[in-house]
């Protein structure tokens, strides 16, 4: 195992990140770390008054800038890539790292399941539309997976209904496992189309183990658990911080990181700990699962992924 250290980041004057979810948890402790170390991140939150109260407690000398993106609306994934790519000519990542785990079964707008819509698919198609300022620098794409992903049910005979509309067979937990094993397959499948098409972008998966965030106060609020109002401090005390679980993420951006490569804790059943280069899951692995997966996006999108 590789031992890896923050300081091991290089500076990042110049470079300019996109991070989903920015305003909270993991992304937040990223954006924090990012414009600490002179980058500007574009912080893409659903909640623009959310996102300004977190941008105030971010110090330079990089900077930030907060703008709308819900992954449930899938226009929205269009209108925030053309207002990045008209402020910006290159990306020297995307961070995809938003996400909702559990909760009733509720479709987005253009019809899909919530957790893999906002998970998985307003993902692709935000690699999709902003794959041109991503290609144009050599970048890199960072999906934020977790180690609930072991317990993923995609298959190479997985349906669109499956995927995006499971209705009446609707288990939460389950879905949440099955996105994030499409966080997973997904950055494989980028990573090996991006190698056997030449492009310069990169594309690393991390976990976070586990650690003291929002989700799961979000996630106990839903389901109108007793724990809710507690669940804050129970986490803080029995979790790792949410900077430890943003580390994951930053080692991703390393260069000395390859494209391909999943990272994350190793110890306690890789439920913390600093970062490691991690075998990928069974679940991720298999390239008959994530052509599938890769095909079957395409098709609920309405267009082709980028490579
Ligand atoms: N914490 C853990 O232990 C853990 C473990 C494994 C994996 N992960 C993964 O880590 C990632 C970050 O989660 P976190 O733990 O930092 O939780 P968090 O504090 O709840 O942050 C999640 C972020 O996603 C945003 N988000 C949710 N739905 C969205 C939508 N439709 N459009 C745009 N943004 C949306 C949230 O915005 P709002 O604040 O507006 O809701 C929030 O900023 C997730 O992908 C999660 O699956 C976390």
């Amino acid at each position: 195992m590789t031992t890896w250290r923050p300081r091991q980041l290089a500076q990042q004057t110049g470079r300019t990140f996109v991070i989903t979810g920015a305003n909270s948890g993991i992304g937040l402790e990223a954006s924090r770390d990012l414009v600490e170390r002179g980058a500007h991140v574009v912080m893409a939150v659903r909640d623009v008054e959310k996102g300004e109260q977190a941008r105030a407690t971010l110090s330079g000398p990089g900077r930030a800038s907060v703008v709308h993106l819900d992954l449930t609306d899938l226009d929205t994934v269009q209108t925030f890539a053309k207002t990045v790519s008209t402020e910006h000519s290159g990306l020297a990542a995307l961070v995809c790292n938003a996400g909702v785990m559990g909760g009733p079964y509720l479709l987005t707008v253009q019809g899909f399941e919530r957790q893999m819509a906002t998970n998985h698919l307003g993902h692709a198609a935000l690699v999709t539309a902003l794959w041109p300022l991503l290609h144009s620098v050599g970048g890199r794409v960072v999906v934020v997976s977790s180690i609930a992903a072991r317990r993923g049910r995609l298959s190479a005979t997985t349906t669109r209904d499956e995927l995006v509309e499971p209705g009446s067979a609707y288990d939460g937990k389950q879905v949440y496992s099955n996105t994030k094993q499409a966080n997973l397959l997904f950055s494989q499948e980028l990573h090996r189309r991006a190698s056997a098409a030449g492009s310069p972008v990169s594309s690393v998966a991390v976990h976070p183990g586990v650690s003291a965030t929002n989700l799961f106060t979000r996630q106990l609020a839903e389901a109108g658990s007793v724990l809710a109002p507690v669940s804050k401090v129970l986490t803080k005390v029995a979790l790792q911080s949410a900077s430890a679980g943003a580390l994951p993420t930053l080692r991703a951006l390393d260069h000395s990181t390859p494209s391909g490569a999943f990272l994350g804790p190793a110890r306690f059943g890789q439920l913390r700990g600093r970062p490691e280069l991690l075998d990928v899951y069974a679940s991720g692995k298999d390239p008959a699962v994530a052509a599938r997966l890769w095909e079957l996006t395409a098709d609920v999108l309405g267009y082709p992924l980028p490579v």
